[in-house]
């Protein structure tokens, strides 16, 4: 009796005691460490939407507070054919992001790649005028604004415009309607999705300085013609070696001074070795398997580890220097097994790009991570 008594009495005490050793605890997970600074997302790719017993799923829901649909949402997977919609993946993806407190981040409307040929042809396989073009964007747009509304936070409006150079892409779109793509594309998304929908503009390699200023201007030309740009995405299909952090900062911190909010959206760090003419994430550009080039198929070695774990931490800690201009970070994918980089830009390799590893374990990258957060 007297001994519980005591142990009663000194309840108040062990209850504050833990109290604050838990507020100075540092945070076990990506969304709770980064909080304060950004949001924190992943891809899914479509196994993970749709099996509700997935294994990665429960990283996800721990980890990440925002979602993107690696594949679901884009024109091809999502309207194959003229008429024709595939509504059961991009359901599935927003349904789990509502259920889990998750934004979902819609990629992308407009893209050269994952688009359906007939998009840019008539009824005859000729190719298509600038009105029946825009109409399309257009009836796409409505669809998906009809659908998701607001449930969908932001929008990829156009992905991948630009080149290494600056100038502009010459995809089907630009064929089609020349310098008028990327402002028809946002006036198309502005007029057609609510105004809390965040519209923006994502593209790889943003710390190349011809794009850099490409897209500055873009952001500047589209605000002079009433257009509205809320944001842009640096894709962040980074390695080891590249790009120099520098780059990348005088990017983040140019897109600010344009006035728009910065999105780190695909990120991931190749470990693999990559030809320099293969940087970026152009992907028509394939190189052929060999064993040198796929060095790691037993498992990532501690000192590789080590080298991922501090490229991430350097990473991180640009963006959380930066955390005043960054709405969110997103890595492209969960685990290493579910990455596509292990098909691109050679088809067939082991790639470990991510902070969880094949079986779901974390990495010491996830550890290094989380340490920038605490201050460690
Ligand atoms: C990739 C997907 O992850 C793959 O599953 C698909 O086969 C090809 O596209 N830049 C982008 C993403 O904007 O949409 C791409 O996603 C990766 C490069």
């Amino acid at each position: 009796m007297r001994s519980a008594m005591t142990r009663l009495a000194l309840l108040p005490f062990a209850f504050a005691a833990g109290a604050v050793a838990l507020a100075a605890a540092p945070a076990t997970t990506l969304k709770d460490a980064f909080a304060d600074h950004f949001t924190v997302g992943a891809a899914l790719n479509t196994q993970i939407i749709v099996q509700p017993e997935h294994p990665a799923r429960a990283l996800v829901k721990r980890h990440f507070n925002s979602v993107t649909a690696a594949n679901a949402m884009k024109w091809g997977p999502f309207n194959p054919e003229p008429g024709v919609h595939v509504f059961e993946h991009a359901d599935a993806l927003v349904a789990f992001a509502e259920a889990n407190g998750m934004q979902v981040i819609g990629h992308t409307l407009f893209w050269h790649q994952q688009t359906p040929s007939w998009v840019f042809q008539d009824e005859a396989g000729a190719p298509i005028s600038r009105e029946a073009l825009l109409k399309r964007m257009r009836e796409r747009v409505r669809v998906v604004a009809q659908r998701y509304g607001t449930r969908v936070h932001l929008w990829d409006v156009v992905n991948e415009a630009i080149e290494d150079d600056g100038s502009p892409r010459k995809s089907n779109w630009y064929r089609v309607l020349g310098d008028d793509f990327v402002p028809e594309a946002f006036r198309i998304a502005g007029e057609e999705l609510p105004t809390s929908v965040q519209l923006i503009y994502n593209d790889y390699s943003m710390f190349q300085p011809g794009r850099r200023a490409a897209v500055v201007k873009m952001i500047h030309d589209l605000r002079a013609r009433g257009l509205r740009i809320d944001g842009v995405g640096l894709q962040g299909h980074w390695g080891l070696d590249f790009p120099k952090l520098e780059d990348a900062e005088a990017s983040i911190v140019a897109f600010a001074e344009a006035g728009v909010r910065v999105h780190i959206t695909e990120l991931d760090v190749d470990v693999l070795p990559r030809s320099p003419d293969m940087f970026g994430a152009d992907l028509n550009k394939r190189a052929q398997l060999s064993p040198e080039n796929n060095p790691y198929t037993a498992g990532l070695p501690a000192e590789m580890q080590e080298k991922l774990a501090r490229r991430y931490a350097e990473i991180f800690a640009l963006f959380v220097k930066h955390a005043d201009k960054i709405d969110r970070v997103t890595f492209w994918g969960v685990t290493d097994g579910d990455s596509w980089l292990n098909g691109f830009p050679v088809r067939g390799r082991t790639n470990h790009p991510l902070l969880f590893a094949r079986a779901n374990q974390p990495k010491p990258a996830l550890d290094a991570v989380l340490g920038v957060a605490a201050g460690r």
